[in-house]
């Protein structure tokens, strides 16, 4: 198993871009370079717009530099469910709006004349379990309702054993960093301005809003788009308290079977996906699942085990080439939020909640914003606006969801954690006490200690160690540290305290 963690499609390169210096004037400014950011940034600059597109990070090394890059309608087992709490017209709208954001990245890769890895491949749901069957029969009469054009069988072409499986025709896959790569580069030439490592805080409001930089710079716009994965800005819309983050683990290997073509995924838990992408002329597999609540669980290295396990048992694995993990964020009712954060604030735009199917819903809500800010109608703003709070399913899962956070918060103030003695390997972690304060404590590759106070800076819920990735993670809302307290993902904006390791003994 390589060491560290690194997402194949990183190792394609991307232009870098300089930190903002000094505040400026745009009409767009966009908080996020990943599929929604870049997109979007492309679609308003074609229209003669002026975008400011900003990177907490560099571009394209979030959520999207860490996709499994399936461009699919087939979002697992969706669409009985949009049905019974949406209705037939809006589950139909959702298929629709996925098929047209196929349809996009397939018209931009001509135009642009992209060279992708761009392959038409089916996308399979598949059980090998009685239980799930029966929601898959379910969701293969969704199919039939809605009319997506689909095959149902006990057999596909992955030799895996399964019960049923339902094929959904006409699918996609990409490499999602050459494709964005040459999409930077056409928003460079329309006159679009990167900066990376500018972090986003806040918004201001004077006529215009303005987004406010930590170091203080201002972009100063006529709207806003928060692409930034978990919106940077909230102004009291509780997005925090209406999603919940999840952590995926994906391998890339080797195996001394060819792959016979298809993207996989499994109905029940734990979650296996499949499929394979290029790699110096051979197939490469990624292999992918082992969904759990972020900060929540068990070892985090044992995630990748489990995958391993699962692909030894398969595909032959002659080698394990990458390994790396996702962050997901998934809304009540499923359907991401795409549209103006709030009713009275419709200068300001969210795109957040894509669960794991970023490729898709990242370009439909590029398109959703860039309608709403063209003045264009779009008949899909009602389904994703972020203003929806329907009774059921979300006020039941809102309650569950909620109810698990303060169980976290409780769980995490009476954890017994003594005062330990630290005898920590390099490379580990552990959580004890100074002062009476929980104190998580990481020994890096050099031998040096990292302390910081493990009490989340976002509400106050107590982090978790994850060793896959060397980060603090919050088991209430997803927000993510590094092993020296600084955010990585939010919600939460402020640092972790630092504790002086020499208080340890
Ligand atoms: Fe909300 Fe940590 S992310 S308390």
């Amino acid at each position: 198993m390589p060491p560290e963690s690194h997402s194949f499609w990183r190792e394609t390169s991307l232009p870098s871009f300089p930190t903002l210096e000094s505040s400026v004037h745009t009409d767009v400014g966009i908080v996020g370079g990943g599929i929604t950011g870049i997109t979007a940034a492309y679609i308003l600059a074609k229209q003669n717009i002026n975008v400011t597109l900003i990177d907490a990070d560099v571009i394209v090394n979030g959520t999207t530099g860490h996709t499994t890059a399936k461009i699919t309608a087939q979002h697992g087992l969706i669409y009985d469910e949009l049905i019974k709490h949406f209705g037939f017209d809006k589950a139909k709208l959702y298929y629709k709006a996925m098929m047209e954001a196929k349809q996009f990245i397939e018209d931009t890769i001509k135009q642009l004349d992209i060279d992708c890895d761009y392959k038409k491949e089916d996308a399979y749901i598949y059980t090998n379990s009685d239980q799930w069957k029966l929601d898959l029969e379910k969701e293969k009469q969704a199919y039939d309702q809605l009319n997506i054009e689909h095959e149902w069988s006990k057999e596909m072409p992955l030799d895996i054993p399964i019960k049923s499986v339902l094929q959904m025709k006409n699918q996609a896959q990409f490499h999602p960093l050459k494709y964005l790569n040459k999409m930077v580069h056409a928003c460079k030439e329309l006159g679009v301005q990167f900066y990376e490592h500018t972090t986003a805080i806040d918004v201001e409001y004077n006529k215009y809003p303005s987004i406010v930089t930590k170091r203080g710079h201002r972009i100063k716009c006529k709207q806003v788009i928060c692409a930034s994965h978990f919106p940077f800005y909230d102004r009291n819309s509780f997005y925090f308290a209406r999603m919940y983050t999840e952590r995926a683990y994906i391998l890339a290997i080797q195996s001394n079977k060819p792959f016979p073509g298809g993207m996989y995924i499994n109905a029940e838990s734990p979650t296996r996906s499949v499929r394979s992408t290029k790699w110096n002329g051979e197939d490469l597999w990624l292999i992918s699942g082992e969904n759990h609540k972020t900060g929540q669980g068990k070892s985090t290295r044992s995630h990748f085990k489990a995958l391993q396990t699962f692909a030894n048992e398969y595909f032959h694995v002659d080698q394990i080439k990458y390994r790396w993990s996702a962050q997901d964020i998934t809304t009540l009712d499923k359907v991401p939020y795409i549209g103006p954060i709030k009713k009275s604030e419709d200068a300001v735009f969210v795109a957040t909640g894509f669960r794991k199917w970023g490729m898709t819903n990242g370009t439909v809500a590029a398109k959703i914003i860039s309608d709403y800010i063209l003045k264009q109608s779009s008949p899909y703003h009602e389904l994703f606006t972020p203003l929806r709070f329907k009774a059921d399913p979300s006020i039941r899962k809102f309650a569950q969801m909620n109810a698990d956070v303060a169980k976290h918060m409780i769980q995490g103030k009476l954890d017994n954690t003594r005062n330990n003695s630290i005898e920590l390997a390099r490379d580990q972690a552990t959580v004890t006490r100074i002062n009476g304060n929980r104190t998580g404590v990481y020994k890096d590759t050099e031998n040096n200690l990292h302390a910081v106070d493990t009490t989340c800076t976002h509400l106050g819920c107590e982090v978790e160690w994850n060793s896959a990735e060397r980060t603090w993670d919050c088991p209430c809302h997803g927000s993510r540290f590094s092993y020296s307290g600084e955010v990585i993902d939010g919600p939460a904006k402020q640092p972790l305290k630092q504790i002086d390791p020499s208080k340890l003994n």
